[in-house]
């Protein structure tokens, strides 16, 4: 076996391993073996600090949005097919190798000072993103935003009436929410993207199954909405971030929008686009019934969950399990 080429060595390799011929991406500056076949023109540098992981109509934006206006905080470059979200732990996009990954992010002019960070929501609520981000990023905070999950998929399926997703205009919310597994398999995709990621607490369980708890940030959604400033100051804490960035000079209400936005001028604001913020008429009874029974034993499950891991219950979840509708 010493003998043969270095790709037949390889054949034989993955023939003996099968389960290794899906990669699992670590940072080779970690490991003196692998730094020291890591060419000297490459850095270990150009790799986020922290990820904001979602899930999907959160917000995550807005987050997004603000972090960047923070002077210690870079965040990714757009991607050419999913703009602001690089999308590298989930998909194929992993396959392209952490060389691609890095091209995303700038050389922090400071390692010390500089954060960067990436956002893509679609990272929450996917199986294999846990055990990936952590190989790779194994020091990085993670940061998570919570909604009602019940507003959650309900903002996602105008999202895909937006997309004008044939599905989701030929059939009500109520529909799609209540579809069963004889039902079309475009209506219980989008059943499944409506609701597996208001799951909260199973997954963050995944999450946790490798992040140590000090690691992971939850942001209550409500409260990134209604007061992004106090939001804005809670995050820094967590990520320990110096300078402090004062952001009641730079958000402000923008009453024709009806969310906060970035200030301009003294009589202009920046505001998210139209696709953030959409008015929509709001969910009937019904449906509203339906998933607050649907979310009830997730919600408890997620109430527990953020009790151990002594962080406050946001007040939407205190309200949804009240009782009442
Ligand atoms: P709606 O459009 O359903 O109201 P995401 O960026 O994760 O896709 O989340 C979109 C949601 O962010 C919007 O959902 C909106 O409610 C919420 N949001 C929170 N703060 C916002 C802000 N400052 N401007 C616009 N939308 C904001």
């Amino acid at each position: 076996l010493l003998a043969v080429p270095p790709l037949q060595l390889a054949l034989k390799y993955f023939e003996m391993y099968p389960e290794e011929r899906d990669p699992i991406w670590q940072n080779p500056c970690d490991h003196k073996r692998h730094l020291s076949i890591w060419s000297p023109n490459k850095t270990c540098e150009k790799l986020p600090n922290f990820l904001v992981i979602g899930p999907q109509k959160t917000g995550t934006t807005a987050l997004y949005t603000f972090l960047g206006m923070h002077p210690a905080i870079e965040s990714n470059f757009n991607s050419p097919d999913t703009f602001e979200e690089v999308q590298f732990f989930n998909g194929n996009n992993y396959y392209h190798g952490i060389d691609w990954y890095m091209e995303f992010f700038p050389t922090p002019k400071n390692t010390t000072s500089t954060y960067l960070f990436e956002k893509s929501a679609t990272y929450f609520d996917n199986e294999v993103v846990p055990r990936r981000a952590f190989a790779l990023l194994p020091r990085a905070k993670i940061i998570c935003i919570l909604i009602n999950p019940s507003k959650r998929a309900y903002s996602w399926y105008q999202h895909m009436r937006s997309h004008e997703d044939p599905t989701a205009l030929n059939y009500s919310f109520y529909d799609v929410i209540t579809a069963t597994d004889i039902d079309p398999r475009k209506l219980r995709e989008l059943r499944n993207r409506c609701l597996n990621p208001g799951m909260y607490a199973q997954h963050l369980i995944r999450w946790l199954d490798y992040y140590p708890s000090r690691q992971l940030f939850i942001v209550d959604g409500e409260q990134l909405k209604n007061d992004p400033i106090h939001v804005m100051h809670t995050i820094q804490r967590f990520l320990h971030i110096d300078p402090y960035f004062d952001y009641s000079q730079f958000l402000r209400f923008d009453p024709k929008k009806g969310f906060f936005c970035q200030v301009i001028s003294d009589d202009r604001n920046k505001c998210l686009g139209k696709s953030k913020g959409r008015a929509y008429p709001p969910m009937s009874k019904e449906e509203q019934l339906f998933l607050k029974q649907y979310y009830q034993r997730h919600n408890v499950a997620l109430s527990k969950l953020l009790d151990k891991l002594n962080t406050e219950v946001p007040a939407w979840l205190e309200e949804e399990l009240r009782g009442g509708d």
